[in-house]
């Protein structure tokens, strides 16, 4: 069956190094695979939430949008679009906010760290915390939820998020769903074999260090002179190298096949001065970015092509998000106004939602019974009764006196039933 596998960038920063190869470069090769739908989107509202500088919010989507077409993605395979542009996943953040506990939210990561971090300062804990901060997992669980996203690939601080999404699903499907589905549960991928890349000093590389190497900003010049930049300690040129003593080597490894990995590393050892090695470094990246960055620098000359793309992908995400959530309005009672349901088609309604007992004669000529709950799922087996009279009187008892009659009666419960289930199952008939 097709994995249906989505993910959601923030668009707050311009693409460096790290996010390459870190996520742009994983992401695309998987949405390569067969039996794969990848659903890649601009997280622009998630990026309000954190920003308030417009033309910042404004170069960041051209640049990441820019960055992940020049990269190789291909808009025919993928869904690619703007989650500004989907209005089904504001409405759905509605619709799921309604039914999330605050409490869950209060537990949220990125939260709890605002209010940490305010008590350190002798603040009020929600100095500074605005309502899109707090709810920020409501909106992310409307961005996976809307498209039934079987896999989201996360780094590890967004796990309780993803987990969080689950949470919300499953309360919307048990109060709404009536027996129906409407989520798919979705999961974290936390690729463990994606290597984090280190930055200029060592660190990982990440913009909040300030130790990036920039992917396409700056052209050909401004990745030169950020090599150039990486730290090193001071051998001369001669004297033998520890390879893994610097970033040198693992942004080269990132680049090159493991025979190129080993004669670099191997001429390190040998004596190759740092300034060379750099060069060699430059090199390399060049190798796959070069081609990568006229693509780009191609299409920041031409948004137009790049909003001609996201306006496709809109159209092929809505076309997916505006029966569900028509369906979803229904669900919770948004309907028009034409068939009100009477009181009493209401009661009709509930009645037809019990659970039902069955009696029947199976194939050894033996009699029995079941209890399904409305859906049809199998609750209760009866063992087999020599006459039919047997079967109906237990019917009758389990139907008038409850779960009380369980304890001596012929019957046990399907696989995956509780107890509780069955005993609710059964008060329904009392109730009558
Ligand atoms: N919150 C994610 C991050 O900061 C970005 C994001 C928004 C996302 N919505 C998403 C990721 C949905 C995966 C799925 O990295």
């Amino acid at each position: 069956m097709s994995q249906r596998v989505l993910t959601g960038i923030t668009t707050t920063g311009i693409p460096h190094l790290g996010n390459y190869v870190g996520a742009i470069r994983p992401a695309i090769l998987a949405s390569q695979q067969p039996e794969t739908e990848s659903f890649f989107f601009l997280a622009d509202y998630h990026a309000l939430i954190k920003c308030d500088d417009p033309d910042r919010i404004e170069r960041s989507r051209l640049a990441i949008a820019a960055t992940w077409l020049a990269a190789g993605l291909d808009t025919s395979r993928v869904v690619f679009y703007r989650q500004s542009d989907i209005p089904e996943i504001p409405e759905l953040t509605w619709l799921l906010t309604c039914v999330t506990a605050k409490g869950l939210m209060n537990r949220a990561h990125a939260y709890k760290a605002s209010v940490d971090q305010n008590e350190l300062a002798g603040n009020e804990p929600d100095d500074g915390v605005t309502m899109g901060l707090f709810s920020y997992p409501i909106l992310m669980a409307a961005d996976i939820l809307i498209f039934n996203a079987n896999k989201v690939p996360v780094g590890r601080d967004q796990v309780q998020h993803i987990e969080m999404a689950r949470d919300v699903a499953q309360r919307f499907n048990h109060l709404f769903g009536k027996g129906r589905q409407f989520f798919v549960l979705p999961e974290a991928a936390v690729d463990e074999a994606v290597a984090t890349l280190p930055g200029l000093d060592g660190r990982k590389m990440s913009k909040s260090y300030d130790n990036t190497v920039p992917l396409f900003e700056g052209g050909a010049k401004g990745l030169r002179e950020a090599i150039a930049r990486i730290v090193t300690d001071s051998r001369l040129p001669g004297e033998p190298k520890d390879p893994d003593s610097t970033s040198l080597s693992a942004l080269f490894d990132a680049f090159a096949t493991p025979a190129e990995r080993e004669a670099f590393r191997a001429d390190l050892r040998a004596g190759l001065g740092w300034g060379e090695a750099k060069q060699r470094l430059v090199e390399q990246l060049e190798r796959e970015i070069a081609p990568m960055r006229a693509r780009y620098e191609e299409l920041i000359a031409h948004p137009a092509k790049i909003e001609e793309a996201l306006q496709e992908g809109a159209r092929k995400a809505r076309a997916l998000a505006t029966p569900l959530l028509a369906e979803l309005r229904q669900a919770v009672g948004l309907r028009p106004m034409v068939a009100a349901p009477t009181a009493k088609a209401a009661e009709a309604v509930k009645a037809a939602a019990k659970p039902v007992f069955k009696q029947y004669r199976g194939a050894d000529g033996r009699f029995y019974f079941k209890l399904t709950d409305p859906q049809g799922r199998l609750l209760l087996q009866s063992e087999g009764f020599d006459g039919g009279r047997d079967a109906g009187q237990w019917v009758g008892r389990l139907k008038s006196e409850g779960a009380a009659a369980l304890a001596g009666a012929p019957v046990h419960a399907a696989d995956g039933v509780s107890a509780d289930e069955i005993a609710a199952a059964l008060a329904s008939f009392a109730e009558e």
